[in-house]
């Protein structure tokens, strides 16, 4: 015993000693790779928010009428795959708290609160046949309140939570998802769009078809890569663009408001200076960004011009009879063509890209195999908590750069840009990489003029980050997930934050 207590602190001050030395060199680091902070201002029409998702804080989830969606069938039949063994059943239980909730957004002064519809609170079954009122009262009473205290509701309509029974009938890989997201939409604009006035139709269609349909890291899970992914989007992007014209043409004129899609993507950054590797990094970003911007936002529309012919050759050469990438007629890319109003951007990290030479035609067939890329991080690069997400500041301005000249000048909303720790109350870190990371927005907006109109920070509070459960934390808020209650704290970044949005600058807030 006495044994296990020397050691025990012995360690504990190792750890602590290694953790103090990582701040130091996480600050240092990052502030002489990016030298000193933007000094200028955020303009007056900029909006700050925050952001969430229902199924990572509403809990609650088979009250109330709510249908079964395929994260509750996930981490109910597979609490394996969840790091100890969670799920969403509870959350933040932010269905029943939703009142202290609107409180604790108040506090940070922000302008905007993002949050996503359960579909299946409002269509138990996903169909408009049968429309939940609870569902419809909940929502109601949020957006009223978020409205009586002067915070822009921003609502993403689809963030990964499908009906249980339209997955049942093939999900996304069934072209009917069209007609399906069309009517809910239908519902919600109906019922919502007198307030709403910023409709976000799909948060990142790349995590849900590239790791839900194409692996099983998320929900479904078909792990099915090179085709279910494929088909995913295309059926996506044409839902996607079913929304739109349904609020262009029978919503807009009453209701006013703007709707578009929100992608993620990180900086490719070319692994080294040969041009082989400058074009992959390109590649890569068509594959994985241009896959789901290009339809919409390109002047020509349809999938990058690489992302067809790489596919195709690939394709060929594995003994298919047509690409696995499906077509898009010339039809549905001028109704794809377009639908935004804004471009929303999920950004969290960067990656080194490098060119693969020659991949050889065994085994699944993969998107990433398509794109003869690979992937790496810079060692030098400080962590966070999650291993994918690095902090490389200078990485967003290239990226929002690359933008406006992929995409012209269209106005972007930052819609999630956030930090992964352990959920410390004095979340140091956190405010370092939000420091470095609205600088290199600074940068992006004052240097370059890259027209960025909103930034949000994900996440209000800590809540379950899907396979990572509880474990990696994101909020603003810390939740304590062992009160049943579910008890929320301030950590010191909602305070860093309050006083960004107050002064509208980075330079000099601490
Ligand atoms: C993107 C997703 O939209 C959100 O659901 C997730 O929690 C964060 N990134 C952090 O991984």
């Amino acid at each position: 015993m006495g044994h296990t207590s020397i050691h025990y602190l012995f360690f504990n001050k190792i750890t602590s000693m290694v953790q103090f030395c990582k701040l130091v060199i996480f600050i240092s680091s990052a502030l002489s790779s990016y030298g000193r902070l933007n000094p200028n201002k955020f303009p007056d029409d900029f909006l700050f928010g925050i952001a969430s998702a229902s199924y990572q804080i509403e809990g609650a989830w088979n009250l109330s009428g709510k249908g079964e969606n395929i994260w509750d069938r996930y981490t109910h039949t597979h609490p394996e795959l969840i790091l100890n063994r969670t799920n969403g059943d509870i959350a933040c239980n932010s269905y029943h708290r939703y009142e202290e909730d609107v409180a604790l957004i108040k506090k940070l002064g922000v302008q905007f609160y993002r949050f996503s519809l359960s579909w299946t609170r409002i269509l138990p079954i996903g169909f408009s046949s049968k429309i939940n009122p609870d569902g419809i009262r909940y929502y109601n009473n949020l957006i009223n309140l978020l409205m009586k205290n002067d915070i822009i509701p921003i609502i993403t309509i689809f963030h990964w939570d499908t009906p249980q029974h339209l997955e049942e009938l093939g999900g996304f890989t069934n072209a009917l998802m069209a007609n399906w997201f069309e009517d809910y939409a239908r519902v919600v604009f109906e019922n919502f769009g007198d307030r709403v006035k910023v409709w976000i139709t799909f948060n990142e269609p790349k995590e849900i078809c590239l790791k839900g349909y194409g692996g099983d890291e998320k929900a479904p899970g078909y792990n099915l890569s090179g085709t279910a992914d494929y088909i995913c989007a295309h059926n996506l992007m044409k839902a996607h663009a079913r929304a739109y014209h349904l609020y262009d043409k029978q919503f807009r004129s009453k209701q006013n408001g703007q709707i578009s899609i929100v992608m993620d993507t990180f900086w490719m950054e070319p692994a080294t200076n040969l041009t082989w590797d400058k074009k992959a990094a390109e590649r890569r970003l068509a594959f994985i960004f241009g896959w789901y911007a290009h339809p919409v936002y390109s002047s020509n529309g349809d999938y990058p011009d690489v992302m067809k012919k790489y596919v195709a050759r690939r394709s060929k050469r594995e003994g298919f009879k047509r690409s696995r990438l499906p077509n898009f007629t010339k039809e549905e890319v001028n109704y794809i063509k377009g639908t935004y109003d804004f471009l929303g951007l999920n950004h969290y990290s960067t990656v080194l890209t490098k060119n693969v030479l020659f991949e050889p035609i065994f085994g699944k067939p993969s998107v990433e195999k398509d794109s003869m890329t690979v992937t790496e991080y810079d060692p030098s690069w400080p962590n966070s908590k999650a291993s994918w997400l690095k902090v490389v500041p200078w990485g967003f301005t290239k990226l929002l750069v690359w933008l406006k000249n992929a995409y012209g000048n269209v106005p972007i909303y930052i819609t999630e840009n956030g930090f992964a720790d352990d959920g410390e109350i004095d979340d140091k870190d956190r405010i370092n990489y939000h420091k470095l990371y609205l600088s290199a927005l600074l940068d992006a907006m004052h240097k370059y003029k890259v027209n960025v109109k909103a930034y949000t920070i994900w996440s209000f509070m800590d809540d379950f980050e899907w396979r990572d459960g509880y474990m990696t934390r994101f909020g603003l808020y810390h939740v304590d997930f062992n009160d049943p209650g579910r008890n929320r704290t301030p950590k010191a970044s909602a305070e860093y934050y309050r006083k960004v949005i107050a002064a509208r600058k980075i330079d000099g807030i601490d």
